[in-house]
């Protein structure tokens, strides 16, 4: 949540400001703002409520010049949004500029015992203690020092951040700091970047510093950076990254929105993703970073994720257990952090996150670790705190995923839970070199398959009127087919604001049945497999009570669809694999019904891509 970008340089700040934000506005919307240094050493703060574009429009109004400044994309979290709570923050002399992404828990205590000495606040966000802070330190005990006065700020904090300052006396000089919230620099030509992440940096350079928690880094014109570790001590070689992500990954190219050029990018993710995975000793994950025998030994699972990541984290249940026959606990991260946990001496902790930076997930893992857990990461961005924590990292290769509602990254990340079960079984001998073969093959043709789905979706577009105008809607599936539902009407729910129910099939009758009157949409999925007879069963119970209800269904299936009022039809394949396949006609059923209700399918109100609050 809330994305920083900081720039000094031979060029303007303003130009990487705006666009770095614009590229890191996923992850917060409700304002933005810039602080930038002008020539003639005046501090100059343009922000406001709602989105980039807005802020663009009043920093071409201010004629903003000056080549250091900081910026910041909010999603709120202590005061509303509101132009007054926008970042960057100041200082009482207007000196002293901050922008933060995280919580400071101790606040309100800080921000009473400032005012009891005089300071005034501007805002009702928990962030402008820092600036105030930062301004005691700087015209205190850490007098001309931009290191030190940081060190001295964030002494006195708790809870996460990220957080860039500026100073006016210091015209040149940015300085960084993170602590549980993601903060990048680079070093160019053109002079010294900061971002949240390696997004806004992949049009400026290939290489990023990545910073750890305590560091603090001091950023200068000519583009050197001097890294601090929490210490005190210059760290000479921090750590590097090269970004294989090229800028173009994460603009439009022709599409009108991220999240139908992400849907369509699903194939070629799980492409790459595969590719080369099928070696003599079944699959090869060295990424795992444990020996065959160290899996073999594995008689625990647990899975940690939020959100979409929590739904792949059910399939991979089925997959794990199912095939390696290992006992699988998939926890809500959120609710894992409070919650009793019973671990044995060969359990293995899989977190799965997207942005590799949720914070709820990230405590878990931690937990897990500090009780002796190995924990292994299946997440989408390089070099993320997930990457960096855990023992062992399986990148999903998905590239940058911009829109809010999760797509690319959930097939990938469910391709690689498979790949994850399909090492765990061979490992511990449930499965045979040739099975895992006979697997690893019907997972290869899951990215034809997905372009046929592709070529079916006017029947997605069929089905709009059924779910456009509807307040609510039940999603029903049963066994990995549940997950399938609920992956589609959370898809419904966040960018098409329909409260979309998900349901077990079987579970209907034990209570959201009385929801059903007539008219009210249904939407089962329903495939060829073991249990299609009971859902079709469901779905009659529906009908019966007047229900219009749409199916996803195998080709051929001539029942379902004499009884449906429209079918999403998939092509024929292992069960197994279907929920990778057909929960790309929920995606797309979710984008039109959001377009033909004229909302924004990239940014969904309340949301923000990257939760790094707990
Ligand atoms: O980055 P993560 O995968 O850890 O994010 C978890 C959820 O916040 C995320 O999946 C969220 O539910 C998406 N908006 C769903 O589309």
């Amino acid at each position: 949540m809330c994305g920083i970008v900081g720039y000094t340089g031979k060029n303007q700040a303003i130009n990487y400001l705006l666009d770095g934000l614009a590229a890191l506005e996923y992850r917060g919307y409700d304002s933005a703002g810039v602080a930038i240094i002008s020539p003639s050493r005046h501090l100059h703060v343009v922000k406001c409520q709602g989105r980039v574009e807005a802020l663009r429009q009043r920093c071409d109004d201010a004629n903003l010049v000056g080549s250091c400044g900081i910026g910041h994309t909010r999603w709120a979290t202590h005061g509303a949004p509101a132009d007054r709570n926008a970042h960057p923050h100041t200082d009482c002399s207007g000196s002293i500029a901050i922008v933060h992404n995280g919580i400071i828990e101790n606040f309100e205590e800080l921000r009473r015992s400032l005012r009891a000495e005089g300071h005034e606040f501007k805002s009702e966000t928990d962030s402008e203690v820092i600036a105030h802070l930062f301004g005691d330190a700087w015209n205190g005990p850490a007098k001309g020092d931009m290191v030190g006065a940081l060190r001295n700020t964030v002494a006195r904090l708790e809870g996460s951040w990220a957080i860039a300052v500026i100073c006016s006396d210091v015209p040149d000089q940015i300085v960084v700091t993170r602590c549980g919230s993601p903060l990048v620099v680079a070093s160019t030509e053109d002079g010294a970047y900061a971002a949240s992440d390696v997004i806004p940096l992949s049009s400026v350079t290939d290489h990023v510093v990545q910073l750890e928690d305590g560091d603090i880094a001091l950023l200068e014109k000519d583009g050197g950076i001097t890294v601090y570790d929490a210490s005190g001590g210059e760290v000479t070689e921090p750590k590097g990254l090269d970004i294989d992500w090229d800028a173009s990954m994460a603009t439009l190219g022709g599409h009108s929105d991220f999240m139908g050029k992400e849907i369509a990018e699903q194939p070629e993710a799980i492409e790459r993703l595969l590719k080369d995975r099928l070696g003599k000793h079944g699959i090869e994950m060295d990424e795992l970073r444990m020996t065959r025998e160290e899996l073999s030994q594995v008689d625990r699972v647990y899975i940690i994720g939020c959100g979409t990541s929590y739904n792949v984290g059910l399939i991979a249940k089925t997959l794990i257990e199912h095939w390696a026959r290992i006992f699988v606990s998939v926890e809500f991260a959120s609710e894992f952090n409070y919650a009793d946990v019973l671990v044995t001496d060969h359990t293995l902790c899989l977190i799965i996150t997207q942005s590799g930076e949720t914070a709820d997930t990230l405590a878990a893992a931690r937990r897990l670790k500090g009780m002796g857990c190995k924990i292994f990461a299946i997440t989408n961005v390089l070099g993320s705190s997930a990457a960096r924590e855990a023992d062992g990292t399986l990148y999903v290769q998905a590239g940058p995923e911009v829109a809010v509602a999760s797509t690319k990254a959930y097939t990938a990340q469910m391709v690689a839970s498979a790949l994850v079960a399909l090492r765990l079984a061979f490992a511990n001998g449930s499965m045979t070199p040739c099975d895992v073969e006979m697997i690893y093959r019907e997972l290869r043709q899951v990215p034809d398959l997905i372009r046929e789905i592709f070529n079916r979706s006017w029947q997605d577009k069929q089905a709009v009127p059924i779910f456009q105008d509807a307040t609510s809607a039940l999603y029903l599936g049963r066994g990995t087919n549940s997950t399938t539902a609920y992956e589609g009407a959370l898809k419904m729910k966040e960018i098409a604001y329909v409260h979309a129910e998900a349901y077990p099939a079987g579970e209907m009758k034990h209570g959201p049945i009385a929801l059903i009157e007539p008219g009210f949409p249904v939407l089962a999925v329903v495939p060829d497999d073991h249990v299609h007879d009971k859902t079709v069963s469901n779905i009659m119970e529906s009908i019966a009570r007047g229900a219009k209800v749409v199916a996803v269904a195998t080709d051929g299936d001539e029942e379902v669809a004499q009884l449906c009022e429209q079918v999403l039809w998939v092509p024929k394949m292992d069960e197994y694999i279907v929920p990778i396949v057909a929960v790309v006609h929920l995606q797309m059923l979710a984008r039109y019904v959001a377009k033909a209700k004229g909302l924004d399918v990239d940014k969904p109100r309340n949301l923000a891509k990257s939760v790094t609050v707990e």
